[in-house]
């Protein structure tokens, strides 16, 4: 199916990592994009209280949800409620496709922000408006900015841990691909190129920043620690396999 031209989208959380990358890529393609966020000076929205959504998803085509919490008190309220008040609010005003983002083998690791996002893909596949979900493993963006504040502190606490990081632009580019196409009701996954464990992302990341921080083996027990050793946020057969590696992705001064 060709992708359709010159739509009205509304982006949620589009001053985020990945929702700002999608609003350039969206732009860039020449469709009309609204950034939505407590922040948005254009369309600011509560998604813990649906304030703003009415007259922020007027006349959309699309929406995408690129919101997001890690916080515990406010993950849920955020992803899961703001979920249903996005919908309800989506259905009222007539978009044709909800474009969610969640994560490659959320189902497998069992914390909190990870069930929250297994309970924010049911209330999109449940909900009233065609969907399509977005699943992304870690971004690039998400083990710098772990591994830079904790180097402040001297030392590199690091479990191990299998991940498949990914350029958030690359799995902006894949967002956008799958807004500007009808939804499919299922799931499209975005991965890194590479799967590498995290003491090695962090043994590059201190050798592109020059750090003598001293990296902390620590052992992750229980069925988390067995979860991420054994690869359960990564995928062999991804949809769309980012190109830009970790070490590239240092380089290149991000
Ligand atoms: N980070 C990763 O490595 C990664 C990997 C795979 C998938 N994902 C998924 O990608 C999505 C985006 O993650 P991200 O890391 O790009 O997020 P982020 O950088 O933390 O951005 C979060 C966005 O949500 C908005 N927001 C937060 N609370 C809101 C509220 N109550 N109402 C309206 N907007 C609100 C924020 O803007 P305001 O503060 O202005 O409201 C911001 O624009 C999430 O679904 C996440 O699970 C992330």
């Amino acid at each position: 199916m060709n992708a359709r031209e010159n739509l009205t989208i509304a982006v949620a959380g589009g001053t985020g990592t990945l929702g700002g990358a999608v609003v350039d890529e969206l732009r860039k393609r020449g469709h009309h994009v609204r950034v939505l966020s407590r922040r948005s000076a254009e369309h600011p929205v509560d998604l813990t209280t649906g304030e703003g959504l009415a007259g922020a998803l007027a006349d959309c085509d699309v929406a995408v949800d690129a919101s997001n919490s890690t916080s515990p008190k406010r993950a849920r309220a955020t992803l899961v409620d703001g979920s249903r008040l996005l919908l309800a609010a989506e259905e009222k005003a007539g978009v044709g496709h909800h474009v969610a983002v969640s994560i490659v083998g959320c189902e497998k690791v069992p914390i909190g922000y990870y069930r929250t996002k297994v309970a924010q893909e049911r209330v999109v596949e449940s909900g009233p408006v065609d969907w399509t979900t977005v699943r992304a493993t870690q971004f690039h963006e998400l083990v710098a900015g772990v591994l830079a504040p904790l180097a402040r502190s001297g030392l590199h606490p690091l479990p191990k841990a299998r991940l498949q990081t990914v350029a958030s632009a690359e799995v902006a580019r894949a967002v956008a691909d799958v807004a500007e196409r009808p939804a499919l009701r299922g799931r499209v996954e975005v991965a890194g190129p590479e799967i590498e464990d995290l003491r090695d992302l962090a043994l590059q990341w201190r050798a592109a920043h020059r750090s003598r921080v001293l990296p902390l083996p620590v052992m992750l027990p229980g069925p988390v620690g067995r979860a991420l050793r054994a690869g359960a946020l990564t995928t062999d057969r991804p949809d769309v396999r980012g190109t830009l590696t970790f070490g590239q992705w240092l380089t290149a001064g991000r």
